[in-house]
C-alpha cells in the first residue's frame, strides 16, 4: 500500500479556482472538441510477444482505458469518438483502469448508458481509482454497471475462456485509497486454478502503476495502470505536478506494464503534448527460444 498524496488547503483552493474559471469559459466544450473528437482520440496499438501461446489467444485483443474523470471537463454525450473508436477495433475485452471521476461518484452516473456501450465481445473488467472513493460511494457504480456486463475486480480475479484457452484477470483496489489492498489475494485464485485449467496469460489492473512489481513478482504477463495521464501537461515544471509517470510501456523481467495517458483530466481542460488516448494490447506468439 502506498501512502496516499494529500495536497495542502492553499493548493486545493488553488486548484478549485481554476477549474471553475475553466468551466465559465466552456472547458468541457473545448476538451471535447481538442481531444475527445474525430481523429483527435489517439489509438496506441501494444503487441505483447506470449511463449507458449494457445492458438486460440493468437491475436486477443484488449482495449485498455483510463482515467475517465467525468466532471466537468467530461460528460454525457462526450464519448461519441470513443465508442467509435471501439466499434472499430471490436476488442475481446474491455479493461479500464479506474479514476472515472473528478470529485465523486455522482459524476459518471448520468453516464451510465454511454459506458454501457463501451463493452469487449467476451467482457469488461473494471477497477477503481484513487478519486473513485471519494465520499466512498463507488458501490452505486457497481450495482449500476453490473447489468451490463462490467466485472469490478476488487481484489479478485476471473478466468475468461477463449475456446481451449484460458486468460486469467485479476485486479486491486487503488494503491493510494483503497482500504484494503491485496495483491496476492487478487493474484491467488488464478494461480490455484487445477491443471489443466489454468490461464495461459494473467493480466492485471492496477490504477496505480507503483503496484506493477508485485503483480511481475506473481507472475502476471502484462499490468494495465493509468493515475499518471502521461503527465497530462509535458512541459518544464508542470509535468512533475501530477503523480510520478513511469513511462507508456516498461518492461519489469518477463512482465509488461502499459501505462494509459487516459481519456479525461483534472483540473484545467489541458493536455499539452499529451494526447487523451485508447490503447488496444493484442497477443503474439514469443519466437521459440524467447521466454515471453
Ligand atoms: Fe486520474
Ligand atoms: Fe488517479
Amino acid at each position: 500500500m502506498i501512502a496516499p498524496r494529500r495536497f495542502s488547503r492553499l493548493r486545493i483552493a488553488a486548484f478549485a479556482a481554476i477549474e471553475r474559471l475553466a468551466v465559465l469559459l466552456g472547458g468541457r466544450a473545448l476538451y471535447r472538441r481538442r481531444h475527445l473528437g474525430r481523429g483527435r482520440l489517439h489509438v496506441r496499438e501494444e503487441w505483447v510477444e506470449v511463449a507458449d501461446l494457445p492458438e486460440d489467444l493468437e491475436g486477443f485483443s484488449i482495449v485498455h482505458l483510463s482515467d475517465l474523470h467525468a466532471g466537468p471537463f467530461l460528460g454525457r454525450g462526450d464519448l461519441a469518438g470513443v465508442r467509435s473508436v471501439l466499434e472499430g477495433l471490436e476488442p475481446d475485452v474491455v479493461c479500464w483502469t479506474g479514476d472515472f471521476v473528478v470529485h465523486g461518484i455522482h459524476n459518471v452516473m448520468p453516464l451510465q448508458e454511454e459506458l454501457a456501450s463501451l463493452v469487449g465481445a467476451r467482457a469488461t473488467y473494471a477497477v477503481f481509482g484513487n478519486h473513485d472513493y471519494l465520499h466512498r460511494e463507488e458501490g452505486r457504480f457497481v450495482e449500476a454497471m453490473e447489468p451490463a456486463g462490467w466485472r469490478f475486480l476488487r481484489n479478485t480475479s476471473e478466468l475468461l475462456e477463449v475456446g481451449s484457452a484460458r486468460v486469467g484477470f485479476c485486479g486491486i483496489e487503488d494503491p493510494e485509497e483503497g482500504k484494503v489492498v491485496d495483491v496476492e489475494g487478487a493474484v491467488s485464485g488464478l494461480r490455484a486454478a487445477a491443471e489443466g485449467e489454468r490461464p495461459a496469460v494473467i493480466v492485471a489492473l492496477s490504477h496505480g502503476p507503483r503496484a506493477a512489481p508485485e503483480f511481475a513478482a506473481r507472475g502476471a504477463r502484462v499490468v494495465l495502470s493509468g493515475h499518471s495521464h502521461g503527465t497530462q501537461v509535458d512541459l518544464p515544471l508542470l509535468r512533475d505536478l501530477g503523480p510520478s509517470h513511469p513511462g507508456l510501456r516498461v518492461e519489469l523481467g518477463g512482465t509488461t506494464l502499459v501505462v494509459s495517458r487516459g481519456i479525461g483530466v483534472i483540473g484545467a481542460p489541458l493536455r499539452v503534448g499529451v494526447p487523451a488516448e485508447v490503447v488496444v494490447l493484442r497477443f503474439r506468439s514469443a519466437p521459440a527460444g524467447d521466454q515471453g
